[in-house]
């Protein structure tokens, strides 16, 4: 089968016959139709020093999926050839203190899909069928295509109550404009979402922002936009997705006392944050990896069924054979989701 494979530890990724993967007896093998480009995958092509501890080569990428059930092992009982399914990235232990309380999301053992194991950029992939969402209700294949990115903005999203709130939503990525749309859907009162790409602002105001703050110019700061919307104490919750210390500032100095602050946003290092305010203002700072499992799936699903819109952030479709072209789009600052179509 074909298979997107960094094979090498140098920049760059390879398309390549590989053979298919093998599954076991709890296992379901799955034929891909469509999947989705995501920052971890961009890190490993251009192997960064992130990419360089986290990844052994050969290594098929790939964890955001969606594809048919062409074969399910021997004890698999409820998922069966023919459904249509995304996948859970995150393989835990089932082992640890979280993992045998249920609360798989907190496993300390962690392998992800596509960086600890093979991925999903390929005709067929396998995961233990623990690992499998079922999509039972209707769904665009493209939305489906982009579960595990959408299920890290519904995680964070949900993360503290958001009805009648006013909400601070700093990094306008594909998972910014995701939680902006699930806050407005949720009954936020005000979404106010901050980047520096005009052209992620503009999908974020598509997707129902409020207020799409470009915070690269002067003309109009946070703390402008709060007078103009008629806030008076500053945001309830912050959700930070860029991962950019001056973010993370930018939202402490604009939350109300006893504010929350939900944390997806990767830094890419240590940097200082104002801790007196965050304790004086008595602040909660939450942070998010992944999705829980699977809470945040059937959410996702529901979300959708009561009419939840993402295709404003999907702005491209390659073959996987374009796949260069298709990583190109998904680096720049222009871009919402790119799907990459395995199906022909
Ligand atoms: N914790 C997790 O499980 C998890 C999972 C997926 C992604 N992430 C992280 O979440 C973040 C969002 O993911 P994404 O795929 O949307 O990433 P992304 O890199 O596409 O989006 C980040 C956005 O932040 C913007 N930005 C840069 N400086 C800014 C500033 N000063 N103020 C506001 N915005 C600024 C960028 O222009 C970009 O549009 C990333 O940091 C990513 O690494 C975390
Ligand atoms: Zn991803
Ligand atoms: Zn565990």
């Amino acid at each position: 089968m074909k298979a997107l494979v960094k094979q090498k530890a140098e920049p760059g990724l390879w398309l390549m016959d590989v053979p298919e993967p093998e599954y076991g007896d709890g296992d379901v093998l799955i034929k891909v139709l469509r999947t989705g480009i995501c920052g971890t995958d961009l890190h490993i092509r251009s192997w960064d020093g992130w990419a360089r501890q986290a990844v052994t080569t050969p290594r098929v990428l790939g964890h955001e999926f969606v594809g048919e059930v062409a074969a399910v092992g021997a004890a698999v009982q409820d998922v069966a050839i023919g459904d249509l399914v995304s996948g859970e990235g995150h393989l835990v232990c089932g082992k640890c203190r979280n993992c045998l309380a249920g609360r798989r999301h907190l496993c300390r053992s962690t392998v992800g899909l596509g960086v600890g194991r093979d991925g999903a950029f390929a005709q067929y992939v396998s995961l233990p069928a623990a690992n499998v969402w079922v999509h039972r209700a209707e769904v665009n294949l493209d939305v489906a295509a982009i579960f595990d990115p959408f299920g890290n903005a519904v995680h964070t999203a949900l993360s503290f109550p958001l009805v009648g709130e006013d909400v601070l939503i700093t990094g306008a990525g594909p998972i910014g404009i995701m939680a902006a749309a699930v806050a407005r859907h949720a009954g936020a009162r005000n979404v106010v979402i901050t980047d520096v790409s005009p052209h992620r602002l503009a999908l974020a105001r598509k997707a129902g922002a409020t207020l799409a703050l470009d915070v690269s110019s002067a003309d109009i700061g946070i703390a402008d936009a709060q007078r103009q919307l008629g806030l008076k104490e500053g945001f309830d919750v912050g959700l930070e997705m860029s991962g950019r210390p001056e973010a993370m500032r930018d939202m402490v100095d604009n939350m109300t006392h006893g504010g929350r602050i939900a944390m997806l946003g990767l830094p890419a290092e240590e940097f200082a944050v104002d801790w007196s305010k965050i304790v004086t203002s008595m602040i909660t700072v939450k942070g998010i990896y992944g999705r829980e499992m699977f809470e945040t799936w059937y959410a996702m699903t529901v979300l959708l069924e009561g009419g939840l819109d993402l295709t404003p952030v999907i702005t491209g479709s390659y073959g996987y054979e374009d796949f260069d072209a298709a990583f190109d789009e998904a680096s720049s600052a222009r871009s919402g989701k790119i799907i990459l179509d395995w199906s022909a």
